[in-house]
C-alpha cells in the first residue's frame, strides 16, 4: 500500500475539488442543455399546430399600442379629425378596423370644417368631409397601406411612414391603412386566405365605395404586408378584364414564408429554425407543416407574366436596408430576380442579370444602390439602402420619392 502510495503521487486536495466542481458544473450544464433541447422540441412541436404557428407568424396579439385608443388617432400624433377611424366588413363577416388619413396640406385647407365634425369612430364614413375630399377630387391619389406582422395601424414607426407616403404631394395623397383580421380592433384570426380576403375588401372599398380608379391607387407594403400586397395585386391582374394599380412600393419583402423562417432570427441574434438546417430531414418535415406559405416569389412572377401578356403597365419598387436584422436584405435581390425573370418568355438567368447589374446598377455611395429593369410595359426597381433597419426605413425620404416616381410615371402632370 505504502509502495503504491509512493509510486502514484496523490493529487493535492484543491485539484480534486476542482475536478469535482467541473463535474458538477458539467452535470448542471447537461441538465440545462437537456431542458433547453426539451423546450425547443416542445416549441417545434407547438409550431406544427396551426394556431400557435399563426401567433408566431403574424404576432397579431403583440399590439404595442395597448395603452392607447385606436379610435382616438390624435394620441398617435395626428391633428384633430385628420384621421377617420371606421370599420369595413368582409364577405365572411369579419370587421376590419381602418383609418383614412388626410394629407396635411389638404387638412390645412379644410381645417375649420374638419374641426367642427365629431371625433372618434365613424359608423358611416361616406357622410364625412374627409371622405368627400377623397371621392370628389378627380386628382386625389390613394395609397392602400398593408402593414407588417405585429402591432396595429398606430404602431410607432408606421405613423412617420404615413407622413412620408403623402409628403411629395400633401394636398392630394390620402392613405388608407387597416388592421388585418385578428390584429388591433379587427375581429377574427389571421390565416393566409383570410388576410387576402381582408386585402380584397380594402381594394374593393377603394374602387367601388371611394370611387378611385386603379390608376390613382398605389399599394404600399412592408414585411409581411408585402406578401399580402403581391398576392392581391396578382389576384386583380389575373381578373378578366385585368385590374392593375398605378404601382406598388414594397419594403423589406421576403421570397416565401419557409425561406423566411429558415433565415429569421429574433432581434437579428437568436435563430429560430436555422439550427435545424443541419438536420435536413427534420427541417423538411417541419417545413411541410408551415400552413401559410406566402409564396411571393411565385406570385410576383405570375403578376409580371400576366401584365406582360396583357400589355398592362406596371410599376414595382422593392426597397431593403442592408442592416435589416429581421428580414435579411438578400431576400430582395432574389425576389427582384423572380420578377425580372418573368419579363421574358425564355427567362433571364442569374448570370445574365448579374451582367446587367454590373452595367446598369447605380452606386449611390452611403445611400446604397439602385437597379432598374424596364420592359415596354413595366418598371421593376430595386433599391438597396446601406442603413434603415427593418422599420425605420419606412419614414425615410426614399419612400416619398418612390411614391412620387410611380404616380408621375403614370401621370406626368402629377406635381406640386
Ligand atoms: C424563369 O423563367 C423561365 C421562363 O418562363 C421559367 O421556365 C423558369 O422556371 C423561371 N425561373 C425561376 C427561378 O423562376
Amino acid at each position: 500500500m505504502s509502495a503504491l502510495n509512493n509510486s502514484i503521487p496523490s493529487f493535492p486536495n484543491h485539484v480534486t475539488i476542482g475536478v469535482d466542481m467541473v463535474a458538477t458544473i458539467f452535470r448542471y450544464v447537461s441538465i440545462l442543455a437537456a431542458a433547453f433541447v426539451g423546450l425547443y422540441a416542445t416549441f417545434l412541436g407547438l409550431l406544427t399546430t396551426p394556431s400557435f404557428q399563426a401567433h408566431v407568424v403574424y404576432l397579431h396579439k403583440i399590439q404595442m399600442t395597448w395603452f392607447k385608443d385606436l379610435d382616438v388617432p390624435e394620441t398617435f400624433g395626428f391633428l384633430r379629425n385628420q384621421v377617420t377611424p371606421f370599420y369595413l366588413e368582409t364577405s365572411d363577416a369579419e370587421k376590419l378596423h381602418a383609418w383614412h388619413i388626410l394629407p396635411v396640406e389638404l387638412y390645412r385647407k379644410h381645417e375649420l370644417a374638419l374641426l367642427q365634425e365629431p371625433v372618434g369612430l365613424v359608423s358611416d364614413i361616406t357622410s364625412r368631409l374627409a371622405f368627400k375630399l377623397l371621392r370628389e377630387d378627380p386628382e386625389a391619389r390613394l395609397i392602400l397601406h398593408m402593414h407588417g406582422a405585429g402591432g396595429t395601424v398606430g404602431s410607432g414607426y408606421r405613423v412617420p411612414n404615413y407622413r412620408a407616403l403623402s409628403a411629395g404631394q400633401p394636398g392630394k395623397i390620402h392613405v388608407l391603412t387597416f388592421d388585418y383580421r385578428g390584429f388591433g380592433r379587427s375581429s377574427g384570426n389571421p390565416t393566409e386566405n383570410g388576410v387576402l380576403l381582408d386585402a380584397f375588401t380594402v381594394v374593393d372599398w377603394a374602387i367601388n365605395t371611394a370611387g378611385i380608379p386603379p390608376s390613382r391607387i398605389l399599394i404600399f407594403a412592408q414585411s409581411m404586408g408585402t406578401a399580402v400586397s403581391i398576392a392581391i395585386q396578382n389576384q386583380f391582374a389575373q381578373q378578366n378584364p385585368p385590374v392593375v394599380f398605378a404601382g406598388a412600393v414594397l419594403v423589406a419583402p421576403f421570397v416565401d414564408a419557409v425561406t423566411l423562417v429558415s433565415t429569421y432570427s429574433v432581434a437579428g441574434t437568436i435563430p429560430i429554425l436555422s439550427p435545424l438546417t443541419r438536420f435536413p430531414t427534420l427541417f423538411k418535415s417541419l417545413q411541410s407543416f408551415v400552413r401559410d406559405k406566402w409564396s411571393s416569389k411565385d406570385r410576383i412572377a405570375q403578376y409580371v407574366r400576366a401584365n406582360e401578356a396583357n400589355g398592362e403597365k406596371y410599376h414595382l419598387t422593392i426597397i431593403h436596408a442592408e442592416d435589416d436584422y429581421d428580414v435579411p436584405w438578400s431576400h430582395t435581390p432574389e425576389l427582384f430576380w423572380y420578377a425580372v425573370n418573368a419579363t421574358s418568355s425564355t427567362g433571364i438567368g442569374l448570370d445574365e442579370l448579374g451582367e446587367k447589374r454590373s452595367e446598369s446598377s447605380i452606386d449611390l455611395g452611403a445611400a446604397g444602390s439602385v437597379m432598374e429593369w424596364r420592359t415596354e410595359n413595366g418598371v421593376i426597381r430595386e433599391e438597396i439602402l446601406k442603413t434603415g433597419l427593418h422599420d425605420l426605413i419606412m419614414g425615410y425620404p426614399v419612400i416619398t420619392m418612390a411614391v412620387m416616381r410611380i404616380f408621375q410615371a403614370v401621370d406626368p402632370s402629377f406635381t406640386c
